[in-house]
């Protein structure tokens, strides 16, 4: 048996791609290393949001580069390779930049991961593989699915087409792109036979998606959410991320018709200013944005909402971050993630004048998660008393406890006494943590 360790950074989409790598070596003989140094092949699957992310990947493969040189010696030196969106953006710099490194390819090109290993074994040179290729890559990604948690993500849409102007991700993952229903289909069917009760579907707008049904017509997501819920064994179902330009009718009055569909949304806005939206390349206002909240509160008034923030982003005035504390104050969010704008190589608002300074980001980034903060302690103190379903996912801290969660997407820790993971059970929330609820199962 070969090893192979993945470590994924980023978004869901890269806890994706990586699973879905290690299904396509699972038939070459490889089975998962927990840690590096056991592994003959180390993929690190990285993430270029960030300055910060795209580093890290930098620091990790010096650490790789001295394991690798260790072991040369035994015969055993493991292949290093980069895939995901750094090395989509950097590609053949990565191999000028770290000479460790034997393979490079990008989110659109990793199923050809088996034919790469080959041509790098036979070469003993660096491969790099970055172009988007014609064919998809999903028909070509294993089939089998071998035993799984009880949760899983399935990328059903692609790519992104907004170019806000802070953002890499066009470039990195290409132009948007909705997988068929029937694959998709097969794949949520797939994942249930291998112990799936609940999936989160994925796309970078994943409220775009737009994917060809057996019919021949073009179906919304809200159509092949009410598909999938028929699926027998398929508990719940979540989507994310969503675009506030893309939230259409039939799928807010999904969150009210289908029961399998749970009520958390996450719906970034980033910022609460029109004229930082508008430099953002958004597409909408703000009072668009609280007034497309008010219908999907409408639809389903419990709903968990989500969001992402970017502070200081370029001509950022502490009146524009001050629309931004207003818009969370007037969303109320269950829950958020925020960040001080990072300007990346190659997107125009890097290239924009009027760069905040970094102090003035740190001071408004305390500031803004301060007020979520509060927030998240609000919507998870109203749930106290509260009845709800809990999916037990993992043993929890203590013998015969154990975590799972809920509709809202919070962790819950239970003690489960004869249920196991996997059960669905009706608990009543009994107390409240800054990160965690805890409950007791009804009798
Ligand atoms: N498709 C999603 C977001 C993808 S990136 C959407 O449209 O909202 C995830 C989050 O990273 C973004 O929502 C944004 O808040 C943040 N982000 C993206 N680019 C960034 C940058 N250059 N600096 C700081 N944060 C950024
Ligand atoms: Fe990036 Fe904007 Fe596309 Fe989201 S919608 S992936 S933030 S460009
Ligand atoms: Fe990062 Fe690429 Fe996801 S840049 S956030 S891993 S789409």
């Amino acid at each position: 048996m070969k090893k192979v360790h993945i470590k994924s950074y980023g978004c869901q989409m890269n806890v994706y791609d990586s699973q879905r790598m290690g299904d396509l070596l699972a038939p070459l003989g490889y089975e998962a290393a927990g840690e590096p140094e056991d592994a003959d092949l180390i993929i690190l699957n990285t993430c270029h949001i960030r300055e910060k992310a795209a580093e890290k990947v930098y620091s990790e493969l010096g650490k790789l580069r001295r394991l690798k040189e260790e072991r040369r010696g035994n015969d055993r030196a493991p292949v290093i390779a980069v895939a995901g969106c750094v090395a989509q953006a950097e590609g053949e710099e990565i191999v000028r930049r770290q000479k460790a490194v034997d393979l490079v390819f990008g989110p659109q090109t990793y199923h050809r991961l088996p034919q790469l290993l080959k041509a790098h074994a036979i070469s003993g040179k660096p491969v790099v593989e970055t172009e988007f290729p014609a064919e998809d890559k999903f028909e070509h990604l294993a089939k089998a699915m071998p035993k799984r948690g009880v949760t899983a993500f399935l990328t059903v849409q692609e790519g992104c087409d907004k170019f806000c102007t802070f953002c890499v991700v066009p470039y990195t993952r290409g132009s948007e792109f909705s997988r068929p229903v029937a694959q998709i289909e097969a794949e949520a069917r797939a994942l249930v036979e291998a112990g799936v009760r609940e999936v989160t579907l994925l796309g970078q707008n994943v409220n775009a998606y737009h994917g060809a049904g057996p019919d021949g017509e073009n179906w919304p997501l809200a159509r092949l959410i009410t598909h999938l819920s028929r699926i027998d064994g398929m508990e719940r179902l979540r989507f994310t991320t969503s675009h506030p330009r893309d939230m259409s009718d039939d799928l807010i009055a999904a969150h009210a018709e289908t029961s399998k569909l749970m009520p958390y949304l996450h719906l970034p806005i980033q910022a609460g200013s029109d004229r930082i939206l508008k430099d953002m390349n958004r597409g909408h206002s703000a009072e668009d944005y609280l007034k497309l909240i008010a219908r999907i509160r409408k639809a389903r008034p419990d709903i968990a909402l989500s969001g992402d923030f970017i502070v200081g982003f370029p001509g950022e005035s502490e009146a524009d971050f001050e629309a931004t504390l207003a818009i969370v104050r007037a969303a109320r969010y269950a829950s958020a993630f925020s960040f001080k704008y990072s300007p990346r190589p190659g997107t125009p608002a890097a290239e924009m004048a009027a760069q905040v300074p970094d102090e003035v980001k740190s001071d408004r980034l305390a500031r803004l998660q301060a007020l979520l903060g509060t927030q998240q302690q609000a919507f998870n103190q109203a749930c106290l008393g509260r009845e709800m379903p809990i999916l037990l996912e993992k043993p929890g801290r203590h013998p015969g406890q154990m975590v799972g969660r809920s509709p809202y997407l919070q962790s819950v820790y239970i003690d489960a006494g004869t249920h196991g993971i996997g059960d669905m059970v009706n608990v009543t929330i009994d107390a409240v943590g800054s990160n965690s609820l805890s409950a007791h199962i009804q009798a």
